[in-house]
């Protein structure tokens, strides 16, 4: 039994600010932002919220799966960005599906978030638990960016990804690879709330992404051809029977540096860092939604996804569609 992806959706908010924009408004230009990482205008979200995305992710993903809100046993999402503490953005997203079978719960892995959420819905659909599953990436990240800070905020966006996967015995998931480094885990950091019982200093302030862009830089063009290699291994086959690549979007520089290390053409690794800019747990889904929407996405196909990023993380699978 394989877990199979039968739908995508994806949703990004109707707010639209290109480097041009942040050069209004920041010491910035769209020179420096675009030839250093290939974004040129991001989604950034002002009524949406990381449950509304999710949920009209998931609802695009259903609709192109031909499966109702009924049907869903299971419901996991990734996140950084949830809109409450609690509930979970799963829970909010199964409660305005109407989803009233399902389970659901959010899960952190930050920019491996939604691959991680698809291995935990894989694994649960080979135990034999569940048949059906929504697995969603969503973020509102233009809240926890420091708006002062141009070397973080010019890179990110606001988004929601989402597939459907149902357990199927010919095509599916062949193959996953996930890693954790909670040793680097300051490279890319966040505060949460802090504590504030009467035993502790209060002083400190609310903290927003803090990142070291090089040593990112260097954990992602090391660790994801490497993870990647052993999945395509591991699922029997070799880099040249790979169709697409289909990679979190942080940086044009480091996708292009993954395809050189793999000796692969740049050309199978899809882009949309182009205009939504790095989406965190979102990324992978909203990419595979748009090459499914365009047509990209064959039957038989060998597809690669990985993601990378806070923790750190990293995570990858081969898929054939
Ligand atoms: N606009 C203009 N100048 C900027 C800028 C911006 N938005 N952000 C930083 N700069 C300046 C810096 O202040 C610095 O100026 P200085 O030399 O006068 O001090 C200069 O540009 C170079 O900064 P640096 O941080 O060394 O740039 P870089 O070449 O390392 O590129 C990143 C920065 C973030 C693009 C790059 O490190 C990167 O892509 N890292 C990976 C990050 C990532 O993908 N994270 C998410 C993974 S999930």
């Amino acid at each position: 039994m394989k877990t199979r992806i039968i739908g995508t959706g994806s949703c990004l908010p109707e707010n639209v600010v290109t480097n041009d924009d942040l050069s209004k408004i920041m010491d910035t230009s769209d020179e420096w932002i675009s030839s250093r990482t290939g974004i040129r205008e991001r989604h950034l979200a002002k009524e949406e919220t990381t449950a509304s995305m999710s949920t009209e992710a998931a609802r695009r993903a259903l609709e192109n799966a031909g499966v109702t809100a009924k049907e869903i046993d299971l419901i996991i999402l990734g996140t950084v960005t949830a809109d409450h503490v609690t509930p979970s953005c799963a829970c909010e997203v199964q409660a305005a599906l109407g989803a009233d079978r399902a389970v659901a719960f959010d899960i952190n892995a930050a920019c491996s978030g939604f691959m991680f959420a698809l291995n935990i819905a894989n694994a649960y659909l080979q135990a034999g638990f569940y048949k059906t599953a929504l697995v969603l990436g969503a973020e509102t990240l233009s809240k926890i960016m420091d708006w002062n800070d141009r070397s973080t905020c010019v890179l990110f966006g606001d988004g929601a990804g989402a597939v459907v996967v149902r357990a199927d015995e010919n095509s599916g998931l062949l193959a996953f690879d996930q890693g954790s480094d909670g040793s680097r885990g300051g490279v890319l950091a966040c505060e949460n709330r802090t504590n504030n019982n009467p035993l502790v200093d209060t002083s400190k302030d609310l903290a927003y992404i803090q990142m070291d862009g090089q040593e990112v830089y260097k954990f992602a063009v090391t660790a994801v051809p490497s993870s990647l290699q052993k999945t395509i291994v591991a699922a029997g086959l070799t880099v040249e029977d790979i169709d697409y690549f289909a990679l979190h979007q942080a940086n044009i520089r480091i996708l292009q540096s993954v395809a050189k290390r793999l000796h692969v053409s740049a050309d199978k690794f899809p882009i949309s860092l182009d205009h939504c800019g790095n989406i965190s747990a979102a990324s992978v889904p909203i990419l595979l939604d748009e090459m499914n929407r365009k047509g990209m996405l064959k039957p038989g196909m060998k597809i690669a996804m990985s993601g990378f990023g806070g923790g750190l993380t990293w995570a990858s699978a081969v898929v054939e569609w």
